[in-house]
């Protein structure tokens, strides 16, 4: 049965190889919950960690001795394997397994270390030798690009260590100012811009807590990961906007002690507070899920182990539900300013001394089942390792080399019969998920004033300068138009639904902060801030809670003039059913079929001069 279905889908295994009958081309971007090419193909992220230039020591001892690195294998941070396996052959065995996608890890201390890799690290690679570790970050890229394997570009950590501890490496400016991170960004980004198959920025792994401070999402300060993240994800993009921008959820808060709390939000967060990048459809998600961690279980044995459940603990039903919840629902839900595509961008399990009856191999078979089922993006962690001359290693690689010699002498490879983990994987990749075209999808996409300007159209961005000096202001992505508000000023939505791109060729704006305009009182008593014949909302601006500004653009094509007034200062009034993009806020929208013509709100009597109704026009 599994086997049939196989030659449905896009990818199919025989005995002993997984093949790729897909092509793409690049630049990719997103449609709703997928990930399409540049011709609306859907591309399935088959995809796997080949780690190692983020390094592997464990931090204390010798770092020129391999048994002071993660499972004794040493990297020299480098992508693993170059030492003892030409670089083609292991790319040959990610072909044979079906892998279309690399998260290819780096860490801040690799591109900038100038040393020199000693010609023994690169022994079966001579190719490589007399460059820097980054410069062999280079030619891996050119390698795996020119076969059509995709990269995604991973800041894994500061310090070239095993991750993910208590260990610096616990958020972006740990141990430099967030400004240098978007800085080496913007670096890398460009350093590999003409090449169309580097695929992604994948921000930031498994944001955690340091020792005093919990990471969180959206509220402000330094540790703010929603606030960095969409802030580097707007400066990536100006550098090039034809990458993918990769957010991984909050990995870790509290502390990890019974009766204190402590847990996993994940993508959790999401729900409330979204982001919106100035180039649209570039956004995913992503999230890691382990057997031997929990939804408040942060992994430990000893200290750090509380007594709650582990995944591996969770029934099948309860695996599944808590996936959902905390992750998948972001691409599943119905049309919402979230909705993304979710890449499962760590999981894995040992493969070798790893019972498959055991909680690991059937959470592991779990695991893969919702992949499966919910045609999920995903890479397994990690997909190259070692094994000792004398079969010793930690198994957990889906294809393991022989550390002798330096010929690429394969031990224990995925299909090579001794790995319980085939199955299962032949099975995720003949599932026959969503292929071929991917309709254009209806956008909704939120902004926030939380913390200042969200001016997200290129064409503001461009030429409109400081348009209301003084005030917050929030515009809409070029093609969408406002179609809700917040009552408590900061929250707004966006979309293209039944319209599609409105924003007219000559680009014509106007900042309305007064009621020339109003043509009839459609909210008696109230001030009116209405756009002009033709025109509809894009943006709005306010001081403190008091509305300042809303910002016009030319419509291309003609508008209705049908309009009916929608107030929210006493409840919601929603036209949209697009989740929850004004958290604890009234909220007024539209209907997908209308535009807004302008807004009302008073500072007479108990009033602030929030928005409080808006025009809504068809
Ligand atoms: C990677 O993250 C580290 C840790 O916060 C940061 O110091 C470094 O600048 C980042 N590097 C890049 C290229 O983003
Ligand atoms: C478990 O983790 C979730 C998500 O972080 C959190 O909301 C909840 O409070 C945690 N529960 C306990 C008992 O710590
Ligand atoms: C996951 O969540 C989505 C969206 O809320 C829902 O439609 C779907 O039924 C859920 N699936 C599972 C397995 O809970
Ligand atoms: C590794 O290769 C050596 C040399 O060919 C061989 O003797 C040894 O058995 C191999 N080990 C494994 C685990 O395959």
């Amino acid at each position: 049965m599994r086997f049939s279905l196989g030659f449905l889908g896009l990818w199919f295994c025989l005995a002993a190889t997984c093949a790729n009958a897909a092509s793409y081309t690049p630049p990719l971007s997103t449609r709703g919950r997928y990930v399409v090419d540049v011709n609306g193909n859907r591309f399935r992220m088959f995809g796997g960690n080949w780690h190692g230039a983020s390094g592997t020591y464990s931090g204390s001892g010798d770092i020129n001795d391999d048994a002071n690195h993660h499972a004794g294998e040493n990297s020299h941070t480098m992508p693993l394997g170059l030492q003892y396996v030409p670089i083609d052959q292991i790319i040959d065995s990610f072909e044979q397994m079906g892998i279309n996608t690399i998260r290819l890890q780096f860490s801040n201390q690799m591109i900038h270390d100038t040393t020199i890799v000693d010609p023994s690290w690169v022994a079966a690679n001579p190719q490589f030798t007399g460059l820097t570790s980054l410069q062999v970050y280079d030619a891996v890229i050119a390698a795996l690009t020119a076969r059509g394997i995709a990269v995604i570009l991973n800041n894994h950590t500061d310090l070239s260590l095993w991750c993910c501890g208590i260990d610096g490496n616990e958020r972006w400016d740990e141990s430099q100012s967030y400004d240098t991170w978007v800085t080496d960004w913007v670096m890398m980004v460009a350093r590999y811009q003409n090449n169309k198959f580097v695929i992604g920025a994948d921000l930031y792994n498994e944001v955690r807590r340091d020792i005093l401070t919990d990471p969180v999402w959206g509220g402000g300060g330094d540790a703010d990961w929603q606030y960095a993240s969409q802030q580097a994800g707007d400066a990536i993009l100006t550098q090039n906007p034809d990458i993918l921008i990769i957010v991984e959820g909050i990995n870790w808060i509290g502390l990890p002690v019974d009766g204190f709390t402590h847990g996993r939000p994940t993508l959790t967060p999401v729900g409330t507070l979204s982001h919106t990048f100035h180039v649209p459809n570039k956004l995913v998600y992503a999230a890691h899920f382990y057997s031997y961690t929990g939804p408040n279980h942060s992994g430990a044995t000893g200290i750090g182990e509380t007594s709650d459940p582990r995944y591996r603990d969770l029934s099948r039903t309860d695996l599944f539900n808590v996936m959902n919840s905390s992750a998948s629902y972001v691409a599943l839900s119905a049309p919402s300013h979230f909705t993304a595509p979710v890449w499962m961008n760590e999981f894995g399990v040992g493969g070798r001394g790893t019972d498959p009856s055991s909680s690991d191999g059937v959470w592991f078979q779990n695991f893969v089942d919702y992949l499966v089922q919910t045609d999920a993006e995903f890479a397994f962690w990690p997909l190259v390792g070692y094994l000792t001359p004398d079969g010793q290693g930690n198994g957990w690689a889906l294809a393991n080399w022989n550390k002798s010699g330096t010929t690429g002498l394969s031990t224990g490879q995925l299909f090579d019969g001794t790995d319980w983990r085939a199955s299962a994987w032949k099975e995720l990749m003949a599932a026959s998920g969503k292929t071929g075209q991917v309709p254009a999808t209806e956008q909704w996409r939120m902004l926030s004033l939380d913390r200042g300007d969200l001016i997200q159209s290129q064409w503001a961005r461009d030429n409109l300068g400081d348009f209301d000096n003084g005030a917050s202001k929030a515009v809409c992505p070029d093609g969408l138009r406002l179609i809700g508000l917040g009552h408590s000023s900061t929250r707004g939505l966006c979309t293209d639904a039944t319209y599609g791109s409105l924003f007219a060729a000559d680009h014509a704006t106007e900042v309305v902060f007064d009621e020339r305009h109003v043509t009839n009182d459609w909210a008696s008593g109230w001030t009116k801030y209405q756009c002009p014949a033709g025109y509809y909302v894009a943006g709005w601006a306010i001081r403190g809670v008091k509305t300042s500004t809303v910002m016009c653009e030319h419509a291309s094509k003609t508008l209705g003039t049908n309009g009916r007034t929608v107030w929210f200062n006493n409840g919601d009034a929603r036209g949209e059913n697009t989740g929850d993009w004004a958290n604890s806020q009234y909220k007024g929208s539209c209907t997908a079929s209308e535009y807004i013509g302008g807004v009302a709100f008073t500072t007479g009597g108990v009033n602030n001069g929030a928005p409080s109704a808006i025009n809504c026009v068809s």
